[in-house]
């Protein structure tokens, strides 16, 4: 298991955008996080977790309260004790840029990996720099995906409003499970498909023929989330 940056699945989009999404919130841009520690050096906290460069600089990365100040390791251990089983994995086609959004939500909602299947290289223009602190796997074609999966004995349910689709809405969600979502451009492929156990849509009432996949990624999460994990304060402590 690999976070981006490391071969697995590689970002190619981050650059510039990424310094400025470390920096500020879409939010509150410039306001976001904290100074150097008061008190300077003598007043440092004992304790591994912290970064001495972000205790002597200030932490303005676009993460919670109770992260601030802390390594990236350290927040990605942390929240590795608590991740829930759901796995995601997305078609990268076509250089897609619903992917960072998937990647974003993903981490949000401490989901075990995001599984980019296709190209390795992917659009991090949407993710927000949060696929550092997120478990990343990358298959070459939808096969190696469905091995993996199989390997595990993972559940694989498509997410798409294709003929044979039935509604995510009241479908009780296998706790251990790998959602599948296709490319913007094409759906899942024929052979996605093929692989999944059952295809899962989103009800539409309105012209469109479809959402992006980026908001169905996080519609779909959010299903499993409601069913599977507990409710949390703004700042994601659980209540
Ligand atoms: C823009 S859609 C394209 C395919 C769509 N089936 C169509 O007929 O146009 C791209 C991806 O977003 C997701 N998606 C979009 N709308 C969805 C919905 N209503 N239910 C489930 N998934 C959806 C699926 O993963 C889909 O593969």
């Amino acid at each position: 298991m690999r976070r981006a940056g490391a071969d697995d699945a590689t970002g190619d989009d981050a650059g510039a955008d990424d310094a400025r999404a470390e920096v500020a919130s879409p939010d509150h841009p410039g306001e976001v996080g904290v100074g150097p520690w008061p008190g300077g050096p003598e007043a440092w906290p004992d304790d591994p977790r912290y970064d001495p460069e972000l205790l002597r600089d200030g932490d303005r990365r676009n993460v919670v309260d109770r992260y601030r100040y802390w390594t990236v390791e350290a927040i990605v251990a942390d929240i590795d004790t608590r991740r829930h089983p759901l796995h995601v994995a997305i078609e990268n086609f076509a250089h897609d840029m619903n992917i960072g959004s998937v990647v974003r939500t993903a981490n949000a909602f401490a989901v075990a990996e995001v599984h980019i299947v296709g190209r390795r290289r992917w659009n991090r223009r949407g993710a927000m720099v949060t696929d550092r602190y997120q478990h990343l796997r990358h298959h070459g074609d939808v096969a190696a995906l469905l091995a993996w999966a199989a390997e595990r004995g993972l559940p694989v349910l498509g997410i798409d409003n294709v003929p044979g689709s039935v509604p995510i809405e009241g479908r009780e969600l296998p706790r251990e499970a790998l959602m599948v979502f296709g490319s913007e451009s094409t759906g899942l492929s024929a052979e996605a498909r093929a692989g999944c156990e059952t295809i899962l849509h989103i009800s539409q009432h309105g012209s469109t023929r479809s959402i992006n996949a980026g908001a169905a990624a996080a519609v779909a999460m959010h299903a499993w989330m409601l069913q599977h994990s507990r409710p949390t304060d703004a700042a994601g402590n659980p209540l």
